[in-house]
């Protein structure tokens, strides 16, 4: 979809790192920007700094995990500037360690977010996007960790193949629906954001306050703050998204690697074997 000065980018977890490059990215081609996030601080820090640059931006805090704040988030995007031709599903949660140490408030937290807070958008935001009868777009963050798995991060990477799953299921569907909005799946490796302090974010109902960090969650926390940090910038992330989009890519990655690591993964499919876990890179 050819971006015009002037249309509509919705982003959610636009307050930290790739949600964030988003944003100032769309306002830097002229976009009106509306933001989400739970996060209320970082939203109007990410606000200020398209307005402070001359852009147009509001900032709506929304929990994603929550279908009334995303279909309050589509009226309020829609009574402010009237459509949405970019729409990115990004809000995304960590939660690591073995399998069978993670609780349900674990899972829900997640999948909340990471899976839920994607269905919300569908529901609220493709019916008023199909009526306005225009082309637009829609790019979902997954991960790497939605193509190939390894360990201690089940819930994560469960809740990204999932992202990876209704991303494609709504392509298909909107093609066959006859509409013109295109969807492509982010699927990064590495990038130096917040992302390894996603517990700062979690709701109040999905802690439990009874329960202390076993030595796994400890390790897997610590191991994806260390390698985030060195990973993508942000904003070059952004550049690679929105150039997806220019170009109707269904699939972004971010690196390379992403080739080899899918290649392995089906090779070993075929073997009928686990794939082998390669480190996200
Ligand atoms: N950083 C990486 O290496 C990496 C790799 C692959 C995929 N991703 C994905 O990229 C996306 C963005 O994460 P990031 O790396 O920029 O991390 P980040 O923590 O810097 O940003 C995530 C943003 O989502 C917001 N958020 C969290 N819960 C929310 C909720 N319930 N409702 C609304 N907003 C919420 C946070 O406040 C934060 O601003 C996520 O979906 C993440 O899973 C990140």
């Amino acid at each position: 979809m050819q971006i015009t000065k002037g249309d509509v980018a919705v982003i959610t977890g636009a307050g930290s790192g790739i949600g964030r490059a988003l944003a100032l990215h769309a306002g830097s081609l002229g976009m009106r920007v509306v933001a989400a996030d739970i996060e209320a601080p970082n939203l109007d820090e990410t606000v200020a700094l398209i307005t402070d640059g001359g852009g147009t931006a509001i900032g709506v805090q929304t929990d994603v995990s929550v279908p009334e704040a995303v279909e309050a988030l589509a009226a309020a995007a829609f009574d402010r500037f009237g459509d949405v031709h970019l729409l990115c599903n990004n809000a995304g949660v960590f939660s690591g360690g073995f399998l069978w140490e993670r609780t349900l408030a674990d899972w829900n937290w997640v999948m909340g977010v990471n899976l839920y807070g994607i269905v919300h958008a569908i529901n609220s935001f493709v019916p008023r996007m199909i009526a306005a009868g225009h082309p637009a777009h829609i790019v979902n963050t997954a991960s790497m960790g939605g193509l190939i798995t390894n360990g201690y991060s089940g819930p994560y990477y469960t809740s990204k193949f999932a992202a990876v799953g209704v991303s494609e299921c709504l392509a298909h569907d909107l093609r066959g629906a006859g509409t013109e909005i295109g969807v492509s799946v982010l699927v990064p490796s590495l990038i130096a954001t917040s992302i390894g302090s996603s517990d700062r974010n979690r709701p109040e109902r999905w802690i439990d306050r009874n329960r202390e960090r076993g030595a796994d969650e400890e390790f897997v926390v610590a191991a994806l703050t260390d390698s985030t940090a060195g990973g993508m910038p942000p904003a070059e992330v952004a550049d690679i998204v929105f150039d997806a989009v220019a170009h109707d890519r269904f699939w972004i990655p971010t690196k390379p690697s992403y080739h080899d690591q899918i290649r392995s993964r089906h090779d070993a499919m075929q073997e009928l074997q686990l794939p082998p876990g390669p480190p996200i890179d």
